[in-house]
């Protein structure tokens, strides 16, 4: 059908007082062209948050409660190991708040992350790879305690889940109300998203099957080993079923103590491993027949979602979480055969008309 007008737009009807303001409110989008025709899948695209991450949620949160507690005073400096994510949404709440921070991170993680944290006014110290997510979480802790410094504890802080609980949960409800919603699947990184959104798509919404995934060669909750925890639930060392994996921001090496909670509630149905060179080509997917730009985290979520797409009966509803964008990712495998020059395709395309050559 052609369209009888053009598209236009209104504005937001209000004025924001600051970026932070933003956060939050990101919407279902239908994905169609690659989606099973007998059933309706919908994305949660996390990358309309200003930092472009479900991280920024987590952020705003964890400053925002520490400054009404008394936690943080004015100036003071803030510092949390992240694997990036956390660190950019801290980097662009700290920056508008004024207060300094400084992030650990192992040197596997991706070189855009560090950039984007520095740009953000954020120092980064490095951590040995080795030493894995536990060395990089000790070190902050290490710098927290000999500097006095606010320590984000993102694994651990109450202040993650209940974001989850008090928005993201409530804009699902919201959006499907009156709705069918018969999945919602999500991964887990400290387990605020599912620990906070289960909390109450289990009261509210029980109907719902709530859908986990973890990489196919780092089953921490698949292989039913517990974590060992030291003091203040901070992880007591890695979990032995852990191997080094490529789906950035998901399942570190140990289980957090945010997902804990979410694993004694038996707070979701099925846990569905997802191996990652099948996450990086559903992000690829998306980008290339949807138009929707994620991570490879998206990617495996989006993945699983289309597994259960596939057999879920017809006229089934699925969510599933976006957590960032893929333009996170130009460094790493994701962008593997995505090229610089122009391809043999590119130049004979060019060389199709008499313009505008490029030399040699
Ligand atoms: C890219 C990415 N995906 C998924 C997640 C998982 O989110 P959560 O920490 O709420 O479990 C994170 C955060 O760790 C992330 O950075």
């Amino acid at each position: 059908m052609t369209p009888t007008t053009s598209r236009t737009t209104n504005g937001r009807g209000r004025l924001y007082d600051s970026i932070v303001d933003t956060i939050g409110d990101t919407p279902c989008i239908r994905v169609r062209r690659v989606a099973p025709p007998n059933v309706r899948v919908y994305v949660k695209a996390e990358f309309f948050n200003p930092a472009a991450s479900v991280k920024d949620r987590l952020a705003i949160s964890i400053i925002e409660e520490a400054e009404r507690r008394g936690d943080l005073t004015p100036g003071q400096t803030v510092v949390e190991a992240t694997s990036g994510n956390t660190g950019i949404g801290l980097a662009m709440v700290c920056a508008a708040k004024g207060y300094p921070l400084v992030v650990t991170m192992a040197d596997s993680f991706s070189i855009e992350r560090r950039k984007l944290m520095r740009f953000l006014g954020a120092k980064v110290i490095l951590t040995p790879r080795a030493a894995k997510g536990f060395g990089m979480y000790q070190k902050a802790k290490e710098l927290a305690d000999a500097n006095g410094w606010f320590l984000a504890r993102q694994f651990e802080t109450v202040d993650n889940a209940n974001v989850h609980e008090n928005t993201t949960a409530r804009e699902i409800l919201a959006d499907f109300a009156g709705d069918r919603l018969d999945y919602w699947v999500s991964g887990y990184g400290t387990g605020g998203t599912v620990t906070g959104v289960s909390r109450v798509l289990r009261r509210e919404r029980p109907e719902t099957k709530i859908i986990l995934s973890e990489p196919a060669n780092a089953q921490l909750i698949g292989s039913g080993i517990a974590q060992a925890r030291g003091t203040d639930h901070a992880p007591g060392g890695s979990h032995p079923s852990w191997e080094p994996h490529p789906i950035q921001g998901w399942t570190p090496d140990f289980i957090p103590y945010v997902l804990q909670e979410a694993i004694d509630r038996s707070a979701f149905d099925r846990v569905i491993p997802i191996a990652g060179p099948v996450a990086m080509e559903w992000s690829r997917k998306l980008a290339q027949q949807e138009g929707i730009f994620t991570g490879v985290s998206g990617g495996a979520t989006f993945a699983v979602t289309m597994q259960l797409a596939e057999q879920a009966a017809p006229g089934s509803v699925l969510l599933c979480m976006l957590p960032d964008t893929g333009e996170r990712y130009l460094s790493t495998p994701l962008f593997d055969g995505i090229p610089v020059e122009m391809t043999d395709d590119e130049v004979e395309l060019s060389r199709s008309t008499p313009g505008y050559h490029m030399e040699g």
